[in-house]
Order: C-alpha cells, then structure tokens, then sequence
C-alpha cells in the first residue's frame, strides 16, 4: 500500500541487508532501518519496531538468512532460531515461519543453504501477500451486501493494527476494507485507539489515512456507545493465534469489543491468513500470553508543539501495573473467519472444511 503516495511493503531484502519501516517512528517519522544481523532482527521484533503477526513470521525468516550470512554453522543457526521463536511469545506466525525454515534447510550443505534460506523467505513473504490479498477478495462481499442493503456508508470497526503494517501488504482486517474503497464502495473506519501502545491510532489510522479512507479515532472504550447507537455495521478484527476450535486471541480489548458487539447483534468477524492457525493447542488457557513492560502504561509518547517527540509519565510511580498483551475471544463471539480460502464458521468444523 502507499505512504506519501509510493507503494511500499513492510519488509524486503536488499544488497544482503533486510530493510524495514521502523513503526516505533510511526506516524511522526518514516524511516527505513537496516536489519544486519540476526540479533537486529531479534531486537526488531522484541521492541516492536516490526508488529503484528505475520510481518513478525516475515522478519524471523529473514532473521534466519542473516544468521546464514554472518556464520554458516549449524549450531549457530540452531541458536538464532530458538532466540528468534522466543522473541514474542502469542503470535504463532514466528515459530510458524522459523520451523518451516528450519524444515527447509535441514540437510543442505554449506555451499547451497543461503540460497535455499533466501528463497524461501521470500516464498513465505510473497505468500502471505496472496493470502492477505484473497482475505480482502472474501471480506469484500461482506461490506458489499451491507453496503446493498443499507445503502449508505459501511462503518467498520477495527482494534489494533491489523493492516499492511501488521503483515507484508494488504493486512488481514484492513483488505476487505481497503478492497471496497478500491471498488468505490464508501467505507468508514472507527479506529480503536488500543491502549497501551496505540496500534490503532498510531498505524491504522495512519494507513488508512495514507489510502484516502475516511476514519476516525475513538477511545478504546468507545465501541459500546457506538455500537448501541447503531453506528457500527460490522467489527472485522485481526488474530495472533487461532485455535481450530475457533477461539481467536488478539490484542487486548478484542474480547470487550466482541462481548459488545454480541449483546448489540452487531456481526463480529476475525480475518486470518492459514499460518495464524494453531492446530496444535485444543485449549486457549495454553496460549502464552505476553505480558510486556509496564512502562509502555505508566508512559505515553507522542509529538509537542515544536516537533518533538516526547514520552511523559501519566500516573504515580509507585502504582503497579499489569501489561497483558492479549486477551481470547471466545468461538461463540465470533460471527465468522475470514481466511484467505474463504469466510467460514468460527469452529473446528468450520476451519476443517476449508483446510484440510
Ligand atoms: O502487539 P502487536 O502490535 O504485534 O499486535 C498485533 C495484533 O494484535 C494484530 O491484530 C494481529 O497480529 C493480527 S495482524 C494481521
């Protein structure tokens, strides 16, 4: 998608370096960084500088090609790719993408394993661009039948960053969106600041911005009201993990916004590529759910009058905080999966029948 009116993607590999938009500057700064070794790519994703769970999977693939390049010995490769699955602990995109790696390297010898490692870090990256793109394709008729009958604007609501900058373009609940407005259906988007870390206003409403979408921004809190004043046709919601018996965990709020949407019959959909599945897991208490450093609550960042960015305490030092990252939505919550294969019922029947 475009920033400043150029098409970007939020990771590529570039003269044996991996470039990334750095999105801890977002919105106030645009900058390209240079991830050169496998500790870079480990920092990228531990301070956020790249987010959300697909683009995490990307970054740790890549991660796994800087590590060939700086020593091509298995036993470092080992180490690089358990620091790496170990960098974020929800999203299952990570150890997704370094076990297919690891899968794909196994065997090689020294001479080839570079090339086979870039190509398939590539693979996984042009893959979930497709994927990302039919997720949109399938979200689209959604907004479309609104749109039919209601016969005036749609308005979404999103919570988090589950746009381009969560994945390699499109994002999962920002494509069908992104694919109505491109289809002149008009579309507008409450934006779910999502505190602590303002995904939502810092980087959804900074893309959409980007791509001409009309949005707004509302406090965290907000959906409730809106949702109960009927100014919200739809929730879409991303996911970092999805159980296949449907139960969905994502950004910390995403539950609250489902209980709401449910008691005000308001359609709530989770939109996931395939590699957000976990099969494994049958019961989401076994979900490792991050819990991050509690400045990123007793502080806030943003920009003063003079361009300056600034980070400012906003409550007392001595009061403790608990930083949890995600929360889990249960299956019942959800009216439907919006997967790259298609929009299917949020349950294990409904995740099998469409990947076998
Ligand atoms: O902590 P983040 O910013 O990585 O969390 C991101 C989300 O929760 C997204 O909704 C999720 O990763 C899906 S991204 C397509």
């Amino acid at each position: 998608m475009k920033i400043d009116g150029k098409s970007y993607k939020t990771i590529w590999f570039e003269n044996n370096l991996v470039k990334i938009i750095d999105q801890t500057k977002l919105p106030h700064q645009f900058v390209i960084k240079d991830l050169k070794t496998v500790k870079d790519s480990i920092n990228a994703i531990k301070t956020m500088e790249v987010r959300g769970a697909p683009l995490i999977g990307a970054t740790a693939a890549y991660g796994l090609v800087l590590s060939i390049i700086e020593n091509n010995d298995l036993s470092f490769l080992k180490k690089s790719s358990e620091e790496l699955i170990a960098s974020r602990p929800t999203a299952i995109n990570l150890k997704w993408a370094v076990d297919r790696m690891m899968k794909k390297l196994k065997g090689i010898n020294e001479k080839d394993i570079l090339k086979i490692a870039l190509d398939e870090a590539k693979a996984i990256k042009d893959e979930d661009e497709g994927f990302c793109k039919n997720i949109g394709l399938n979200g689209l008729k959604i907004i479309e039948e609104i749109s039919n009958k209601k016969k005036d604007t749609v308005n979404i609501l999103t919570h988090c960053n589950a746009g381009w900058l969560a994945t390699i373009d499109w994002g999962t609940a920002t494509s069908p969106i992104y694919h109505a407005h491109q289809k002149g259906i008009k579309v507008h988007v409450w934006v779910d600041e999502t505190r602590p870390r303002n995904q939502g206003a810092n980087l959804t409403s900074y893309e959409l911005n980007e791509e001409g979408i009309s949005n707004t921004v509302i406090t965290d809190n907000a959906g409730g009201i809106l949702m109960q004043r009927g100014q919200v046709d739809i929730c879409i919601v991303g996911t970092d993990r999805t159980l296949s018996n449907g139960d969905v965990c994502n950004k910390i709020g995403t539950y609250l916004k489902a209980l709401s949407a449910k008691d005000n019959n308001v359609p709530f959909y989770v939109a996931l590529p395939s590699s957000t599945i976990d099969w494994s897991i049958k019961d989401h208490k076994q979900i490792p759910i991050e819990e991050r450093n509690s400045e990123e609550l007793s502080h806030v960042e943003g920009i003063d009058e003079n361009n300056q960015i600034k980070k400012v305490r906003i409550y007392p030092q001595k009061s403790k905080s608990l930083n949890l990252a995600f929360d889990v939505t249960p299956a019942k919550l959800v009216t439907g999966l919006i997967t790259e294969k298609g929009i299917c019922e949020a349950s294990e029947k409904g995740l099998k029948g469409l990947f076998k």
